[in-house]
């Protein structure tokens, strides 16, 4: 018998047809939306495997699941999974990255960009009626060329972030947990700075931190009130990186200039402080989300789990510790 798996997003047929040569798949929807916890227990109760778009995995889900081996995620973030649980049962856990990096970059752009130069203000405005004529001091951005970028998290899609900067002259400044290479800084065009000094020095600082609980709330208010009061914040990343309550008021008393934010602490619930000031872009968790690249990551998430479910290690494997007691 060919191994079930539940397959939590609609995917494309031709995707959808590469699994059902291997698998049984259960790839039924929920009308409205994502799973609920309730339909997510009942649905993976007999499966093998499961192919996930963040939804969340922890103990509960999993004591209802005795015959998962494999979770194996569509996103290159997995802060969805108690992984420390799977690794427990057996479970392998995997995720995708470096497929998205680029397309992930060229948005953190558009978000940056965006919030320097008002456009969906503007755009909201001019919708609106609002435009008479053009004046000589009405909407006034800020420039990005020869600014400075800081780049919190300087990983894959922190360094492709920094790449793109060259073509606007910026100087690129970045703080990471350890420094970087000499030959990765020098492709990245940028300088390692201390903590302090990339919140001071940034004219745009933009977040690309895996999220982890010891990362929670990393700009905080102290954070943010170390930060230049021209400067705009772009979050690309993980909401939970922000505190969102101490951004929502530095943002309300012009004590940061403005923040483009693509995620959400909670989300799909957003803070509703942030929907009523016109110096924040919001869009909804779009990072990744082009056609190429959103089909180059569900097809590494698949070959990650026909690797597990074929008694393999797959190439994206997070929790080495659980194959020592991987179901069998
Ligand atoms: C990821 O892969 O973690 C992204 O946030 C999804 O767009």
């Amino acid at each position: 018998m060919k191994p079930r798996i539940l397959v939590t997003r609609t995917l494309v047929d031709e995707l959808l047809d590469e699994l059902r040569r291997h698998f049984e798949v259960d790839d039924s929807q929920p009308r409205d939306g994502p799973h609920s916890a309730d339909e997510l227990r009942s649905r993976i109760a007999d499966k093998d495997g499961v192919l996930l778009f963040a939804d969340r995995v922890d103990a509960a889900l999993l004591d209802a699941a005795p015959r998962l081996k494999a979770a194996c995620n569509i996103t290159v973030g997995y802060n969805n999974v108690d992984v420390a649980a799977c690794t427990a049962r057996g479970i392998l856990v995997t995720n995708a990255p470096g497929v998205l990096d680029d397309t992930t970059a060229d948005m953190t752009w558009a978000l940056l960009l965006a919030a320097a130069r008002r456009i969906a203000e503007s755009d909201r405005w001019l919708r609106a009626g609002n435009w008479k004529g053009m004046k000589f001091s009405d909407r006034f951005g800020r420039d990005v060329h020869h600014a400075t970028l800081g780049i919190l998290g300087m990983g894959r899609i922190g360094r492709a972030v920094a790449r793109r900067a060259v073509g606007f002259d910026m100087r690129v400044i970045y703080h990471n947990r350890t420094r970087l290479e000499s030959a990765l800084e020098t492709e990245a065009n940028a300088r390692y700075v201390g903590m302090d000094e990339l919140l001071a020095q940034s004219d745009f600082l933009s977040l690309h931190l895996p999220y982890t609980e010891a990362n929670r709330n990393v700009i905080g208010a102290v954070e943010l009130a170390r930060m230049k009061p021209t400067a705009i914040l772009v979050n690309a990343s993980r909401g939970g990186l922000v505190d969102e309550p101490a951004l929502i008021a530095a943002l309300r008393e012009g004590r940061v200039a403005g923040a483009a934010l693509d995620v959400f602490d909670g989300e799909p619930t957003v803070n509703r402080g942030f929907l009523g000031l016109d110096n924040v872009v919001l869009a909804p968790h779009m990072g990744s989300a082009t056609r190429a690249t959103r089909l180059a990551m569900a097809r590494l998430a698949i070959e990650n789990l026909m690797e597990a479910l074929a008694g393999g290690v797959p190439r994206c494997l997070v929790n080495p510790e659980a194959l020592a007691r991987r179901r069998g």
